[in-house]
């Protein structure tokens, strides 16, 4: 899968993209994510990107311009499957969407900035909206981060092993079940004896078990759905 991340803060994404499983999927091939500065894409001598809103107010606007020479000169490379913007007006982002997206070979991902960009390129080059959550950040660069790290860890191969991803919380509208490592009793509290028994089944259905258990006291809306 390939990603170009359009940002004005390219620094921003640096870190989160180039360490741990990020790194070791774009390591293997699997994933390569292009950061591109969109500020290199502005015709204004100034190289400004972003402007007053017309109607007057406070915060500043990402213009028509800038965003448009760097989408359209992204798309004469390759066809894109999605052109995502990061906005908390956004769809939230979830597990679904991230294992829908896993699944496709090209996304762009916009990260807006101030106010956010100018409507009109919203109307004539996004096809998704996406939000990380009911808060508003400085900028769409670590909701861009969130949704790679969460759509990259999903790519078949990046894992090393498959399955620990059908495990994780939200798969299968569930939580996960509680993990344990050693020692077999710290402070005075003990792993429970059933994952010490070697059998594979009654451990499966105690999981399972206790992932029911834990959705049903924090998070009932998942089973609802
Ligand atoms: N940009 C600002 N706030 C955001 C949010 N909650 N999700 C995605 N992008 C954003």
């Amino acid at each position: 899968m390939r990603i170009d991340i359009i940002t004005v803060l390219p620094e921003l994404l640096e870190s989160p993209l180039s360490h741990s499983i990020l790194k070791r999927a774009q390591t293997k091939g699997i994933l390569e994510v292009n950061v591109v500065n969109l500020r290199t894409f502005s015709p204004f001598k100034s190289k400004q990107v972003d402007d007053y809103q017309y109607g007057g107010g406070a915060g500043m606007v990402m213009m028509c311009e800038p965003l448009s020479l760097c989408i359209e000169q992204l798309k004469s490379e390759r066809t894109y499957d999605e052109v995502i913007y990061m906005t908390p007006d956004g769809n939230t982002l979830n597990q679904k969407m991230s294992n829908s997206l896993s699944l496709k070979n090209n996304l762009m991902i916009i990260c807006g900035h101030y106010k956010g960009i100018d409507e009109r390129i919203r109307q004539l080059y996004v096809t998704q909206e996406i939000s990380i959550g009911d808060y508003v950040l400085s900028g769409g660069e670590l909701g861009a981060a969130v949704l790679v790290d969460t759509v990259g860890r999903l790519i078949p191969g990046v894992l090393s092993d498959e399955t620990s991803a059908l495990t994780d919380s939200f798969q299968d509208n569930l939580l996960a079940p509680p993990v344990f490592t050693r020692p077999e009793e710290f402070k005075g509290l003990k792993v429970p004896e059933i994952l010490l028994s070697g059998h594979d089944k009654n451990i499966a259905d105690w999981r399972y078990n206790k992932a029911l258990e834990r959705t049903k006291t924090r998070r009932p809306d998942l089973l609802e759905e």
